[in-house]
């Protein structure tokens, strides 16, 4: 991995996390969606931020096709690039959190080392990951964007859960099983465990 310049120094800047986590009126963290495609993160992730919205928390959502259309263009899906893919992610991601935002990620992530990669650029407490569960016969039969058949045709390879591994958190902060819960369900689990550790109010 490329190193840092010696000659790049560090700046610490006048305003800090706090200051703005202060003014924001809640703390900031990551909640970070890993799970098949077709789990359901970006509807989960969707979903919990118009509850915190609604509440008048400061949030944001990175998603997955979304960025790859703009500050990941060009990264495929072999295993380099998903890590790279997942690095930036959580280094905006990281950003975001300084900037005193909710931030929710939506991307497959299904390496656990790029996963702790991501968790390890965070302070403690500030990764929450949350495992969207869902058999991978049910993602298959839900088939949103028709991605399984394709990768089932030969004509996406390195697809997550047909050519390409999804590797399940070992011990992730929530489990939503989405097979079995309501969107809206979920969403509310999702904010209750933020009430609890005490980052919203
Ligand atoms: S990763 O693994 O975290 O880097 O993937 P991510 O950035 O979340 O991108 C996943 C979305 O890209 C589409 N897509 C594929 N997914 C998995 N494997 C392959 N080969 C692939 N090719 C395209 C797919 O729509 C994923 O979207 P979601 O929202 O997960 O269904």
């Amino acid at each position: 991995e490329a190193t840092v310049a010696p000659h790049i120094v560090w700046h610490p800047t006048t305003v800090t996390k706090k200051d703005r986590q202060d003014k924001s009126g809640h703390k900031s963290c990551v909640l970070w969606f890993t799970g098949l495609s077709g789990a359901g993160k970006s509807t989960l992730a969707n979903a919990v931020e118009s509850l915190l919205h609604e509440r008048g928390f400061r949030t944001y959502v990175l998603d997955g096709d979304n960025i790859r259309h703009g500050l990941n263009r060009g990264l495929g899906f072999g295993p380099e690039d998903r890590r790279e893919n997942i690095r930036r992610i959580a280094e905006v991601a990281k950003l975001f959190v300084d900037a005193g935002v909710i931030t929710l990620t939506a991307f497959i992530s299904p390496y656990r080392e790029d996963r702790a990669l991501a968790r390890g650029l965070l302070d403690q407490g500030e990764f929450i990951e949350i495992y969207v569960k869902c058999p991978l016969e049910l993602c298959e039969k839900r088939d949103p964007k028709g991605l399984y058949q394709k990768a089932r045709n030969g004509e996406i390879a390195d697809f997550t859960g047909i050519s390409a591994p999804y590797e399940e958190p070992l011990s992730p902060e929530l489990v939503i099983d989405s097979g079995e819960l309501s969107v809206r369900e979920s969403a509310e689990r999702i904010v209750q465990y933020l009430h609890e550790q005490g980052i919203v109010q």
